[in-house]
């Protein structure tokens, strides 16, 4: 068995997988349940997923969690969501922690408990060694924040003067933004049905191949995510070459 696991040519696997896990009220809808319970369900699949990862050795997922938007939801869900986070990082941490994962949060970290942002400081910071799978959380995270933010600081260094405006290029906006010296990511997936990228990690998706798929993130498994691995390996990822401009680079190679 291991040595069918050692065989798969993991070269072309995505490295950076994102995904919005979306579907959850209606996955316990379907089943006459009230939606917080989809959102249990929606902790195994997390689970089932960094399992996943961690087996096939990708180096980054990263998970939306918490959209800036969610803010909006009815004020019971959102308090449930956050002892859901606050619960399931307590009881997961020294697991997470033994498998080598490391732990990093994204987003605006103020508006949450005070509880909440010290077990998000807390648990970085016992796995910041850990160099198996980086777990990455997107909590009130928001794509157009997220470059507001690196717009400020890149304007901030131009009025010191310690930049100049034409020195402003593609790779120092990038390193202002979250997790610069993580890759971008190579998959993203987007569950429930919905096609849209709803804020998330805009920057860094130019080049991502999408998937999405109707499954309700709680139905997501193992062999959903090897399909979406499986469709990702189908892909040829040209970044606005040619398809000969490609295959001749291989050929020399
Ligand atoms: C989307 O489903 C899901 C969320 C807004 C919350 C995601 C949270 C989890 C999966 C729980 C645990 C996560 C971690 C990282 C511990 P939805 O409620 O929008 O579903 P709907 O579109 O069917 O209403």
């Amino acid at each position: 068995m291991q040595l069918e696991t050692d065989a798969i040519d993991r070269s072309h696997y995505p490295k950076h997988i994102a995904i919005i896990m979306d579907g959850n009220g209606r996955w316990a809808k379907k089943r006459f349940l009230p939606r917080f319970m989809g959102h249990i369900a929606g902790v195994k699949a997390v689970k089932r997923v960094v399992e996943f990862c961690d087996s096939q050795e990708i180096q980054v997922l990263t998970l939306f969690a918490f959209s800036s938007e969610n803010w909006h939801r009815p004020k019971d869900e959102v308090s449930k969501l956050m002892d859901l986070f606050v619960g399931t990082l307590g009881k997961e941490i020294n697991r997470l922690d033994k498998k080598n994962v490391r732990l990093r949060f994204i987003g605006e970290r103020s508006a949450f408990s005070e509880k909440m942002q010290q077990q998000m400081a807390e648990s970085e910071c016992r796995t910041e060694n850990n160099t198996g799978l980086t777990l990455v959380i997107a909590a009130n995270y928001g794509g157009h924040r997220d470059i507001t933010l690196a717009m400020q600081e890149i304007a901030k260094q131009v009025q010191r003067g310690d930049l100049q405006p034409e020195d402003i290029n593609e790779d120092l906006i990038a390193a202002q933004l979250s997790i610069p010296d993580l890759p971008e990511p190579d998959l993203f997936i987007r569950t429930g049905g919905e096609k849209r990228v709803s804020n998330f990690l805009l920057w860094q998706l130019a080049y991502t191949e999408f998937h999405f798929t109707d499954k309700f993130w709680p139905d997501f498994n193992t062999e959903t995510m090897q399909g979406a691995v499986d469709d990702f390996l189908t892909r040829q990822r040209r970044f606005g070459r040619t398809s000969e401009q490609l295959e001749n680079s291989s050929e020399t190679n």
